[in-house]
């Protein structure tokens, strides 16, 4: 169960979570739920490492795994806007959570849509108070702002998981959550919003090291046995795919800028989708030729303080008991 502890809540920061669970997305919701700076006030699924219907499922699961309630949970699109859908069955398994035993979900999914409690929820609280961070394709959160364009300006910021300035993973240039959806990606870097991308560059130095699992094996419960068991099968899917010595646990670094700005270093840069390449579809092109000006409203993430952001996450777990 979760621990309470005495805080002030005006230092929380609201947030949604658009996940497509998924090992570190799994590990971006533990560290959202777990966090006394973060407020997680709904999580909504998309298609992307697995079918909707697995991931929600995951989701339930992860949540069951945390003891998160009072938390809406929504499914959302179960595909891209334009091309068919793709899954990433070679790093997350047929389940999309392989690993772990996956417990019996202890509530239902929201009767909602995704795209409508995303709505809502931006609607129904203050200007500048919500922060939506996307940890898969950007698929619902460009439907939401195509539906309801005023999210554009009254969230606070989208802070995503996906991209990456120098270097790619499902092509040479492109990476997973950006290319299986490649024009949900262009609408929603190309809105008003402040956006910041954390992108490959940044999450694979958030490698899960031999003293990280260290860490985690030592709070030894539920919720941390089961990161463990996320951990190893996630470490052998990377060896095996793309030769990572230790895995790049992705994800949680999104909501780890949100809960400490300091722990990374972002630079204002225009950045924008490509969509017609033939090598490059999908890739986030960022312009560093000049310094950004002051009506430059997206962000790239540079370089992690890896002890930093890894004692946030053994941090969460710890509070989540
Ligand atoms: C991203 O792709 C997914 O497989 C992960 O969950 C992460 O969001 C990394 O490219
Ligand atoms: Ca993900």
């Amino acid at each position: 169960m979760k621990m309470i502890f005495i805080y002030d809540d005006s230092m929380t920061t609201k947030i949604i979570l658009d996940c497509d669970p998924g090992h570190d997305d799994a590990i971006a919701l533990l560290l959202a739920h777990g966090n006394p700076d973060i407020e997680l006030v709904a999580v909504t699924t998309v298609h992307g490492n697995q079918t909707i219907e697995k991931v929600t499922r995951n989701a339930l699961a992860v949540a069951t795994v945390a003891g998160i309630t009072g938390v809406p949970f929504a499914a959302g699109a179960h595909r891209p806007l334009v091309r068919d859908a793709e899954v990433a069955d070679s790093i997350h398994g047929e389940s999309g959570l392989d690993g772990p035993t996956l417990p019996e979900p202890t509530f239902a999914v929201d009767d909602r849509h995704a795209v409508d409690l995303i709505i809502e929820t931006v609607m129904q609280n203050e200007p500048g108070t919500i922060t939506i961070v996307p940890t898969g394709a950007l698929t619902n959160i460009a439907l939401a702002v195509r539906k309801e364009p005023r999210i554009a300006e009254r969230v606070k910021e989208v802070v995503l998981m996906g991209g990456g300035y120098h270097v790619g993973n499902w092509s040479a240039a492109a990476e997973f959550n950006i290319v299986i959806d490649p024009e949900a990606a262009h609408i929603v870097f190309n809105e008003k919003w402040k956006l910041t991308m954390v992108g490959l560059d940044l999450t694979h130095q958030a490698l899960a090291t031999p003293d990280v699992v260290a860490s985690i094996a030592a709070i030894d419960t539920v919720p941390a046995r089961f990161v463990l068991e996320l951990l190893e099968f996630f470490a052998e899917s990377y060896k095996d795919a793309q030769g990572f010595e230790f895995p790049p646990v992705h994800d949680p670094c999104a909501v780890a800028l949100v809960i400490d700005p300091s722990v990374m270093t972002v630079v204002r840069v225009p950045l924008d989708v490509e969509l017609t390449g033939t090598l490059t579809l999908g890739m986030t092109v960022a312009d560093f030729r000049a310094e950004a000006p002051d009506t430059c409203n997206t962000w790239a993430a540079t370089n992690l303080d890896h002890a930093k952001f890894w004692g946030l996450v053994v941090d969460a777990l710890r509070r989540i008991g």
